[in-house]
């Protein structure tokens, strides 16, 4: 995820672009860039790694005079955080430049067949793009150009792009990422959300998937790719404040989170599925198919609502690759002394990837030999940068202290590892082909039970006033019991424990009362019969029940007071469907409860300290 902003108008464009900027941070902060048209006509650009106020305090000696430009905060995808490869990025003559939020999976294709004999600057898939568009641009008007280009272009993108030779305009486009154009009295102004906007106008249009436009300081012109002409589009009035705005609308940026999972398991997915080989490939795993056969055992290291992500990669690489697994919290494994080798591989996953268990207790595998690879969420962070490689999960900037988006995308990732050494070991092409075409259907499997928010907002209003909860689930759903139950503690502070349900007779079926209501994972795997039996025990001793079942399963009905239904999908991949619903369910139980959602007291985002 990345922040882009521009402006074409009538004021100084530094000052806009630079407040824009500031606006969008929480969408990336490694680095960032500005460029201008000068009155000369001349693409004025700095750049500067780190945040914003870097970008500014360079910008203090060098004004960049004129009235239309781009700006970006890049949140690296492909390419290190360097200042080459922050955006805005120049064709090869540096009479086109651009700035890009998004993946451009055929960035290579694009330069052999293009491009061969270019040379580029920078890493990054971006810089190919402004120089195909530079170079289509020689003979054609940049709105052709662009068209053209976004023809060949396959990924994500939401892009703004300027021309020496046209330098009254901003072509736009989006496919995947977003972006908003601000209609603004002889200026337009255009981001990759509302929040730079507002400040300048309140008429704005989203551009939809497909769309793309030419805007200079007095016109705004919409198109669609493959359709000709122009398409009408209305602009809309927005109401929102700025907070609401960076919010997307939504009231918390928890809730905003959950909402982004749809896009977010795509993107971690993008460009690593292989479906002519039934498996999955990571760039960054550094590691040879023979190596990686050589693997005995498999440790993941992890705190909190990662560490209950590690547990289901336990499930996963032990039932699709055999190789045994454990899953270590940070904090124990650090004064254990546990039995790894050079033949275990570690992998350290962490969202912010500075939690100093998880980081410490990396440093104590290396130590002992291990190879040590990290799932982690923010790029160039210390357990990426000390790993000996892995694999960023791109879920984009997670601002709510309690994860959602960042814990799907763990699951995802290591359920790609999880195929990746199932295929090199005995699992079969088959297996691997209908792994990946499930993980394909699963944005819009998310997105129904998103559908469901209102249903489920209703059910967490029937269970705010109790004082305990017990969650329950079973074999690859029990870490998903446990991070329901994570959930609902840190948002609500509503007292809850997890079991894995046959447990239930061993102590926990003592709590039972009808004060003690349990919400179970009963969907329709080879444990479902189980779980049915579990839950009669539970009905039998009045507790009232809340039940994540599959779609169409009526019988649920007979034993639950609520449920909530999600799509069915394979075993393997149903924890990422059956978290959502716990997802809202602590949301929307914090919200009935006035607690602060996004920064539950006595926790933080980042726990850098023991
Ligand atoms: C903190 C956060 C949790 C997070 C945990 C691990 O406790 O509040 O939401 O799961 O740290 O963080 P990491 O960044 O390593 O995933």
């Amino acid at each position: 995820m990345c922040g882009i902003v521009a402006y074409v108008g009538n004021k100084p464009a530094q000052n806009i672009l630079m407040q824009g900027l500031r606006r969008l941070e929480y969408r990336g902060y490694d680095s960032a860039g500005i460029l201008v048209v000068t009155k000369n006509k001349k693409l004025k650009r700095v750049r500067s790694v780190g945040n914003v106020d870097e970008l500014q305090k360079k910008l203090k000696n060098q004004k960049l005079a004129g009235a239309i430009g781009i700006a970006h905060t890049r949140w690296a995808t492909h390419g290190g955080v360097t200042e080459k490869n922050a955006h805005p990025h120049f064709g090869q003559q540096g009479t086109v430049a651009l700035a890009h939020n998004g993946i451009i999976e055929n960035y290579q294709y694009l330069k052999q067949k293009y491009l061969a004999n270019h040379k580029f600057k920078s890493e990054t898939d971006t810089e190919v793009l402004a120089h195909l568009i530079e170079k289509f641009h020689a003979k054609l008007s940049l709105k052709k150009s662009v068209e053209k280009t976004l023809g060949l272009i396959g990924g994500t993108y939401g892009l703004v792009v300027i021309s020496a030779k046209e330098p009254d305009k901003i072509m736009v486009a989006r496919s995947g990422s977003p972006l908003a154009i601000g209609l603004g009295k002889n200026q337009n102004i255009i981001a990759s959300d509302a929040t730079p906007i507002l400040p300048h106008t309140r008429k704005i249009i989203y551009l939809d998937d497909g769309e793309y436009a030419e805007i200079t300081a007095e016109e705004c012109q919409i198109y669609r790719l493959g359709t000709k002409g122009e398409i009408d589009k209305k602009a809309q009035k927005i109401d929102w404040t700025m907070e609401q705005a960076q919010k997307a609308g939504f009231e918390h940026f928890m809730l905003k989170e959950i909402h982004d999972q749809p896009i977010v398991i795509m993107d971690a997915v993008r460009g690593r599925l292989r479906p002519k080989e039934g498996s999955a490939r990571m760039g960054g795993f550094n590691m040879t198919d023979l190596q990686a056969q050589k693997i005995k055992q498999i440790t993941l290291l992890a705190c909190g609502t990662a560490n209950y992500a590690c547990m289901v990669g336990k499930y996963l690489f032990e039932r699709l690759a055999q190789i045994p697994t454990n899953a270590e919290i940070g904090s124990e494994f650090r004064y254990r002394n546990p039995v790894i080798d050079n033949k275990t591989l570690v992998f350290s996953v962490s969202q912010s990837g500075e939690t100093l268990d998880t980081l410490v207790s990396q440093r104590e595998a290396k130590r002992k030999g291990a190879r040590v690879r990290g799932i982690v969420n923010v790029v160039g962070s210390t357990i990426a940068r000390e790993a000996d490689g892995g694999t960023y999960i791109h879920a984009g900037p997670e601002l709510s202290v309690a994860s959602s988006k960042a814990f799907t995308n763990m699951l995802m990732i290591l359920t790609l590892y999880a195929v990746y050494f199932g295929r090199l070991r005995k699992m079969s092409f088959e297996t691997g082909s209908k792994i990946i075409k499930e993980i394909q259907k699963l944005p819009g499997k998310v997105n129904q039970i998103l559908e469901q928010a209102q249903a489920i907002k209703k059910a967490a209003k029937n269970y705010a006033g109790y004082k305990n909860m017990l969650f329950l689930g079973r074999g690859i759903n029990y870490p998903i019991a446990l991070e329901g139950s994570h959930k609902l503690k840190e948002l609500s502070y509503i007292h809850s424990e997890a079991y894995p349900a046959g447990e239930m007779k061993h102590g926990a079926n003592a709590l039972l009362d009808p004060k003690f209501p349990v919400v179970a994972i009963a969907t329709k795997n080879n444990l479902y019969e189980k779980m049915i039996s579990n839950l009669e025990e539970v009905k039998a001793r009045k507790s009232p029940i809340l039940a994540v079942a599959t779609k169409g399963d009526k019988k649920i009905q007979q034993l639950t007071q609520d449920v909530i239904y999600v799509p069915k999908t394979i075993e393997i991949l149903e924890p990422v469907l059956n978290v959502i619903p716990f997802q809202l369910l602590a949301y929307y139980s914090a919200c009935e409860l006035k607690r602060n959602v996004d920064q539950p007291r006595n926790l933080a985002k980042s726990v850098t300290v023991e």
